[in-house]
Formats: C-alpha cells, sequence, structure tokens
C-alpha cells in the first residue's frame, strides 16, 4: 500500500534528513526511481504533474506505482500531485489513488497571473480539508517562482511574466508563511528562495545573491515545526549537459541549484526536494547517444534501458546527498 507524505516528512524531520520527490511520466522513470531507492534503502515520493497525468492517464500511473509498491514491498512510496491547479485537479487526483496532493494557489488556475495572498489561502484550506477527511496530505505554495538575476517571476508555463519583480516579490515572507500555514493547515510549504523550473535557472554558480537559503533560515525561525519544500532544484550537473550537447542538443550553458546548496537547506527544515529537468536530461542525453552511436538499431529496449540506468544513478545521488539512503 502507499503511504501519505506526511509519514514520510514527519520521520524526514524526526532524522533530519530530506526525500527528493522525483517527478515521473511512465514506467522507465518509475523503473529508475525504484531502483535506486531500492539499492540504497530508501523512502519514495513518485510526483505526478498535470502534465504526467493527461500524458499516462491517472489509471495507467496509479497500477504502475502500485507495481512498483508491489515489486519493492520493503520501500515506502508515497504518490503525490503536483502543482495541482485548482481544487478540482486535487479531488480528481484524490478520487484516483493520489497519498498526497499539491494545491499550488500561487497562481490563479489560469496560470498566467499572480495570485492574491487571499485567494491563496482560501484554495488551500478548501483542499486541506477535503483531502485530510481522506486521510491525503497537502502541500501548499507561497511566493511566487522566479529569477533573482532578471527579476522574472514564472508564470506555469515556465516562461517569465511580463515586467520585473522586486526581490521581495521574489522571496517568501516569513510572516505571511507564519499566517498561512496557521490558516490553512498544510502539511508541507513549497516556498521561493530564487529557484525556478527547467533548465534555465542561474546563468552563474549561484551564491546568495541569486539564490536565497537565508530566506529558509529566516522561514525555519518562524514555522521550525513546518516541512519545507524546494521547488526547482534540480542541480543540472555539468555531465548531464556535456552527454545532451555532445550528441546533437541545443542547450545553452546554463547552471542549476548546487547539491551543496541543498545539503545547507536540510538542516534548516526543508523535507522534500523536487527534481524533474535531471532525470529528463539522463534520458534523453543516453537515447542521442545511442541513437548516434548504433544508427542500425530500432529496438527501444537496447536505449531506454541505458537511459533508465543513467536515472538511477541520478536518483541513488540525490538519495544519497540527502541522507535519504538508509531511511526505508
Ligand atoms: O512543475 C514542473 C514539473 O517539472 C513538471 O513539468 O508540467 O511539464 O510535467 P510538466
Ligand atoms: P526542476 O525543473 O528543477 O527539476 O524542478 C522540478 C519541480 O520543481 C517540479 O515541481
Ligand atoms: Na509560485
Ligand atoms: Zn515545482
Amino acid at each position: 500500500a502507499l503511504i501519505t507524505m506526511r509519514q514520510l516528512l514527519d520521520h524526514a524531520a524526526e532524522n533530519d534528513y530530506a526525500l527528493p520527490a522525483f517527478n515521473v511520466n511512465n514506467l522507465e522513470y518509475i523503473q529508475a526511481v525504484m531502483r535506486a531507492a531500492d539499492a540504497t534503502d530508501s523512502p519514495v515520493i513518485l510526483q505526478a504533474s498535470r502534465g504526467a497525468r493527461a500524458y499516462a492517464g491517472d489509471a495507467f500511473l496509479r497500477h504502475l506505482i502500485l507495481g512498483a509498491a508491489e515489486e519493492y514491498p520493503h520501500i515506502p512510496v508515497c504518490l503525490h500531485l503536483d502543482h495541482g491547479d485548482q481544487p478540482s485537479t486535487c479531488i480528481s487526483a484524490i478520487t484516483n489513488g493520489f497519498t498526497s496532493v499539491m494545491m499550488d494557489g500561487s497562481l490563479l488556475a489560469d496560470g498566467k497571473s499572480i495570485a492574491s495572498y487571499e485567494y491563496n489561502v482560501d484554495v488551500t484550506a478548501e483542499v486541506v480539508k477535503i483531502a485530510h477527511a481522506a486521510g491525503v496530505s497537502v502541500e501548499g505554495e507561497l511566493g511566487c517562482l522566479g529569477n533573482l538575476e532578471t527579476g522574472a517571476g514564472e508564470k506555469e508555463d515556465g516562461h517569465g511574466f511580463e515586467g520585473k519583480l522586486t526581490r521581495e516579490e521574489l522571496l517568501t515572507d516569513p510572516d505571511q508563511a507564519l499566517d498561512f500555514v496557521s490558516k490553512t493547515g498544510v502539511d508541507a510549504l513549497a516556498v521561493a528562495i530564487g529557484t525556478s523550473h527547467g533548465a534555465y535557472k542561474f546563468t552563474r554558480a549561484p551564491d546568495g545573491d541569486i539564490l536565497s537559503i537565508e530566506t529558509i533560515a529566516k522561514i525555519n525561525k518562524k514555522l521550525p515545526n513546518t516541512h519545507l519544500v524546494m521547488h526547482g532544484s534540480s542541480s543540472v550537473p555539468q555531465e548531464l549537459q556535456d552527454l545532451f550537447t555532445t550528441y546533437g542538443g541545443e542547450m545553452k550553458q546554463t547552471w542549476g541549484v548546487p547539491v551543496a546548496e541543498i545539503q545547507k537547506a536540510i538542516p534548516l527544515g526543508v523535507r522534500k526536494v523536487n527534481i524533474d529537468t535531471d532525470l529528463r536530461l539522463a534520458m534523453t542525453g543516453t537515447i542521442r547517444k545511442n541513437f548516434k552511436e548504433k544508427p542500425d538499431n530500432f529496438d527501444p529496449r537496447t536505449y531506454l534501458k541505458p537511459a533508465t540506468a543513467l536515472m538511477t544513478e541520478v536518483c541513488k545521488e540525490r538519495f544519497e546527498a540527502f541522507r535519504t539512503a538508509g531511511k526505508a
């Protein structure tokens, strides 16, 4: 059986570690995460976005994940909805077997405009009420993810808003975070600290000016017992950029969130770290390499197998680095 995010994050807080939450879309992603968890004895959060649900279908997703739990009965697994855009999306996830949902009320349901604080409180509290009655955990989000170098706040499609946001607008306010958690009752809170989704997070190795671990420290002072979540936390390692570009992929040089920075955030209350881009790069880079090296091959298993193996390696590294390893 699947377990809730709350159970996993409470255990992480008691033992001061974090769980990577990997976005999954198909069989190979799920195999990669589960093989890494099995090899490192780690508990697992598998998360599906609205895009993943549309791609795979809820029935396939649910059964793939139940398959994972059956194949690895000793590994605790949570199925989490990533970035629910409105209460109805969270409710349909609950109906379809998710044991945890994110209500992201930081944007309006159109995904294009920043929501008012009151709207965010209202929709999140509504989801908490319904989810908790069903024994399901809830993650909320307060603040606008975005780039502190350019002032671009992030819309749901990953593109920036027109016009610049200030540093204040791009960092979660600690007093507001305290108010938000007490009004909504969320199990976990995603915060804005200068990270953004996708490969292009920073144009240089980030320092405190553009990646604010200090904001996490301030929030943790106000909310020492709340589980914090980092979004946009792929590290976008140079080796994965090189693998992708060596075999014809087009990507300008970029920087992600260094693993060492995430490690600093764990003693400050970060318990869930969202990772999608790194697995996308591992999968696509490996497939590109195989297409280039064996142009006569057309058996998908022969390139999906090494692609899954490289995703497994990335997952193992994160389980070790976040001290999830050994906690299953
Ligand atoms: O929040 C963004 C995640 O990386 C999921 O991306 O919506 O393209 O599946 P997606
Ligand atoms: P990345 O794009 O950095 O992998 O972030 C994923 C994420 O935050 C999903 O919610
Ligand atoms: Na946001
Ligand atoms: Zn996210």
